[in-house]
């Protein structure tokens, strides 16, 4: 048995003394999906006609602030980097089609789905990285960060809202989840100005990620720190590609929106081992 099993198996054992109830159930659990060690992502050739070339994070950060209210989250983001080629490097960037980026405001014109300022970033790595599993890895990472951190760091020199922004984990990468986890995390209403002023600065914080991202890579020093949520590793388990069910994809974590039921806690083990 390797060292990581054998420790695996005694926080096991741990976990399931004190369990009581769960303790059968606990023991029918499956061997979980390891965990992914962090891994450098070296892009080989990239096919992109759209050459990224390195620009200030911090400029990132402050151009998506000062954009925001231009034409919203996704906007700002993904303004930060093409804002700064422009002047960098000139066209094609300069006729880029910018503002066809402010549909995704309020999770896409609205609708509460994916947030906005991760659409953005996603789409400027779309741009710009054309190996599909390289592109899907680092736009993965950047959701991973977004669900899992605390939002908003950035602090504007000069705030078009001179308050103090509390921080939220959003838990989710959904507007929807995102802004009522802020809502309770602060006590504000979502329809409060400090909300907006917490989307500005979020905007900034992301448009900074993602270009540090981009440095990175196009410098062949990324190293995908990002693991899924735990919750994805131990569900996917038995619901993924590779366990029995195979009934569901995804790697957003899983108890945003799940609950794990009593009798799921109890009965999907044993029933999961002698399924075929
Ligand atoms: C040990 C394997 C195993 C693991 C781990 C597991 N499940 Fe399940 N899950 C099952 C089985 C077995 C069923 C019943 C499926 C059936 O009868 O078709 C089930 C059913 C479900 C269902 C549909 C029925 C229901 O109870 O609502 C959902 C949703 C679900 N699981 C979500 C989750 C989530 C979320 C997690 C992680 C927190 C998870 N499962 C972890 C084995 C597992
Ligand atoms: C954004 C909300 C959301 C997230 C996050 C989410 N689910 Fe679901 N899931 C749903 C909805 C909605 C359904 C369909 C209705 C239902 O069965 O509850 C569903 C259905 C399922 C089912 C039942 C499939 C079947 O064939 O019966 C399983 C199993 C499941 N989800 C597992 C997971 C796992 C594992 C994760 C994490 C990787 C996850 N879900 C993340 C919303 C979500």
């Amino acid at each position: 048995m390797d060292r990581r099993k054998a420790m695996k198996l005694a926080a096991g054992a741990v976990v399931a003394g004190g369990a009581g109830l769960f303790t059968l159930a606990d023991n029918m659990k499956p061997d979980y999906t390891p965990k992914k060690e962090g891994e450098k992502l070296d892009y080989k050739s990239n096919e992109c006609d759209w050459k990224y070339t390195a620009v200030s994070d911090k400029v990132s950060a402050q151009i998506a602030y000062d954009e925001y209210p231009n034409g919203s989250c996704m906007y700002a983001t993904f303004k930060s980097v093409i804002a700064q080629l422009s002047e960098k490097v000139g066209e094609p960037f300069t006729s880029f089609p910018v503002h066809m980026m402010k549909y995704g405001h309020g999770g896409i014109a609205g609708f509460g789905s994916t947030c906005g300022t991760i659409n953005g970033a996603a789409a400027l790595i779309g741009l710009f990285v054309s190996d599909k599993k390289q592109r899907d890895k680092l736009v993965a990472a950047l959701f991973r960060w977004y669900e899992r951190n605390e939002f908003p760091i950035f602090k504007p020199e000069k705030p078009a809202l001179d308050a103090d922004i509390p921080k939220s984990v959003s838990g989710s990468v959904l507007c929807h989840a995102s802004l009522t986890n802020w809502a309770k995390a602060s006590g504000h209403n979502i329809h409060d100005k400090e909300r907006k002023e917490r989307c500005r600065r979020l905007s900034a914080d992301v448009a900074a990620k993602t270009t540090e991202m981009l440095n990175d890579f196009f410098a062949h020093r990324y190293i995908s720190k990002g693991t899924d949520d735990k919750t994805v590793g131990t569900c996917m388990t038995c619901h993924g590609g590779e366990g029995k069910l195979d009934n569901t994809s995804g790697k957003m974590k899983c108890t945003s929106c799940h609950d794990e039921s009593v009798a799921h806690k109890a009965f999907a083990g044993p029933h999961y081992k002698v399924m075929d």
